[in-house]
């Protein structure tokens, strides 16, 4: 089983790349399944209803997202609880009655070779605005909940911003789950391997955004930030210049449920 992973599509004009690429990578790379986050399409925050569901038209497997998953509620909400809904959030989100969250925190996709594939999002709260369940107790509740008659393999999204927690859960899911891959810094590591256990990892995959940029900004805009430290100017989004394509390509062994071979895709182009 071969599968694509888009990390975060990066508003307007990185929307409108993305469109026009997706379908040549998926056919070029021959991937079963293909999953892609959209935590900041809609201008650099969380997804409206039409993007998603722009995305959604795509024929994507699955949607994922991130911290910035309730910048667009109630409007998101639409697209939620629509039937196949693609999107799944962050598994450890703490929820209770008077908040519930209903929607799904892991899926099982299929592919078109009818391997179940598990995919589950987990989030760490270092540098974000969120109080989370611990991971490592979360990951481990959900991986003994569910029945491995029930799926083929599994990948596990850690949405984080330190690299040591990244290669910590990493280590501890090795031969446990497929792949452990981080998102959030916007920038990409080059760190993709396999570990002991023949579990996949790479730390960061990077974003599909614009290139020349500070992770999606105006140097021109974040300047006045650094030298003043006055946190109140305005970060405008980089509209022009190049875009990059960044995914992740991931082999397993259908046989063995091992992962053979894990590689970046990573290109610029102009608009
Ligand atoms: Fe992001
Ligand atoms: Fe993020």
């Amino acid at each position: 089983m071969r599968v694509l992973i888009f990390w975060d599509i990066y508003g307007r004009l990185w929307r409108k790349a993305f469109i026009k690429e997706y379908q040549d990578l998926k056919e070029k790379h021959q991937a079963d399944l293909c999953v892609v986050n959209i935590e900041n399409i809609t201008s650099g925050r969380g997804p409206a209803t039409v993007h998603a569901q722009m995305i959604d038209n795509l024929w994507v497997d699955l949607m994922t997202w991130w911290d910035h998953i309730f910048d667009n509620m109630p409007d998101i909400a639409t697209y939620f609880w629509k039937e196949n809904c693609k999107l799944i959030r962050p598994a450890n989100f703490i929820v209770s009655d008077k908040f519930p969250l209903p929607w799904d925190w892991y899926r099982i996709i299929t592919s078109p070779s009818w391997k179940r594939l598990l995919v589950i999002q987990i989030l760490w709260e270092v540098f974000m605005n969120h109080k989370v369940e611990n991971p490592f107790h979360k990951i481990t509740e959900i991986l003994d909940s569910i029945s491995q008659s029930e799926y083929d393999s599994c990948i596990v999204e850690f949405h984080r911003e330190t690299t040591a927690e990244l290669y910590g859960m990493a280590n501890y899911l090795d031969g446990r789950v497929w792949l452990v891959y981080g998102t959030h810094t916007h920038i990409q590591t080059n760190d993709a391997h396999v570990l002991a256990w023949w579990t996949g990892i790479i730390t960061d995959i990077w974003m599909n955004g614009p290139f020349e940029s500070v992770i999606w900004a105006t140097f021109e805009s974040v300047e006045k930030r650094f030298l003043s430290w006055i946190s109140k100017w305005k970060i405008m989004q980089q509209l022009k210049g190049k875009y990059i394509i960044n995914a992740l390509l991931v082999d397993m062994d259908d046989t063995t449920w091992k992962c053979t071979n894990i590689e970046n895709i990573s290109f610029t182009w102009k608009l």
